[in-house]
């Protein structure tokens, strides 16, 4: 194999291991910023249906008491966390695509109900009482998502007049929500998680996306280099290399003697030429004596 093929081969090999680092280290960071800036969406959205609900049992729902007749129930009027997913629905409406879930594996409402990542989420929450938080990737209906979730705590004696015994909750709670679920919570249990669903499937496919034109355009920059590089290597070392051969072996058999070996260039080929060319004068001085 010929200086130029083992050097372009070896040039190619160490290049394309390079860009396959670069690619995937471009893939990783993108990802790792697009997971970055869903925490930072995830936040936002967490803290604002917190001052929401904050609003509604801080400032709201005293008024509301005051007003409603008693033992009527109405969940948008008396449920902060009714509220909240309606706020929620609207919002989507605007910006579709996040989702958000109290989910409970008990719930008073059928569509909370925690499916089994969620349970899990839940069960996690019950197992380390001091958790206040957890967060991760996870993949729903084939879409990818990076979620915030927050333990739900029985953190007041008053949850429980909705939330133990049926006997006990609004009447009208009960004619909507039916009394099979959703009840005989206990204080200070962890009974559900508010989950805040940031979709991360496009920012991935962009990170991939912009890996693979970084690819190619990495590879089509190496292709041209490699390009230039065996143009040089043709120039500048194998063909000077074939002609010193050539006359060499034409020294060696006492051929063309009169004829100087020469290269016009100034390197170590030029060098050599110029001491095959003394080695030339040398054999004609020789034969002729
Ligand atoms: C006046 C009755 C009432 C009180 C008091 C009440 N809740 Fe609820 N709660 C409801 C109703 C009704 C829903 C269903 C809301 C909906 O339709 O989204 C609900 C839903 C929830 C949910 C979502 C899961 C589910 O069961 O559907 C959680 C979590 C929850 N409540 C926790 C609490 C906590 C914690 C407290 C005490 C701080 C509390 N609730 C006090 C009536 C009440």
């Amino acid at each position: 194999m010929g200086i130029r093929t083992r050097f372009l081969i070896m040039m190619g090999i160490l290049s394309l291991l390079a860009l396959i680092a670069m690619g995937w280290a471009s893939y990783d960071f993108s990802k790792r910023a697009a997971l970055k800036e869903a925490e930072n969406k995830g936040t936002i959205i967490y803290n604002y249906l917190v001052a929401q609900r904050q609003f509604f049992q801080s400032d709201q729902s005293p008024l509301i008491s005051e007003l409603m007749e008693k033992d009527r129930f109405y969940p948008y009027l008396m449920s902060g966390f009714a509220a909240s997913r309606k706020t929620f629905d609207y919002f989507n409406q605007a910006m579709p695509g996040f989702m958000i879930k109290y989910a409970a594996t008990n719930p008073l409402r059928a569509a909370n109900k925690a499916d089994n990542d969620e349970a899990k989420i839940i069960s996690n929450f019950k197992a380390n009482p001091s958790q206040d938080s957890s967060s991760g990737t996870i993949t729903k209906n084939g879409i990818n998502f990076y979620y915030h979730a927050v333990p739900l705590k029985v953190n007041s004696k008053t949850c429980l007049t909705c939330h133990a015994d049926p006997a006990d909750a609004p009447k009208d709670q009960v004619e909507i929500y039916g009394t099979e679920s959703g009840y005989h919570w206990k204080y200070g249990d962890i009974v559900a998680s508010l989950i805040v669903y940031i979709p991360i499937s496009e920012a991935i496919a962009q990170a991939k996306t912009t890996a693979m034109i970084l690819l190619g355009i990495g590879a089509g920059g190496l292709l041209f280099t490699m390009f230039i590089v065996s143009i040089f290597l043709e120039k500048g070392i194998v063909s000077p290399i074939t002609i010193l051969n050539d006359r060499t072996e034409e020294i060696s058999l006492g051929k063309n003697l009169d004829q100087p070996v020469s290269l016009n260039s100034n390197d170590e080929i030029a060098t050599l030429a110029r001491g095959i060319d003394r080695l030339r004068i040398s054999v004609a001085r020789m034969l002729k004596r």
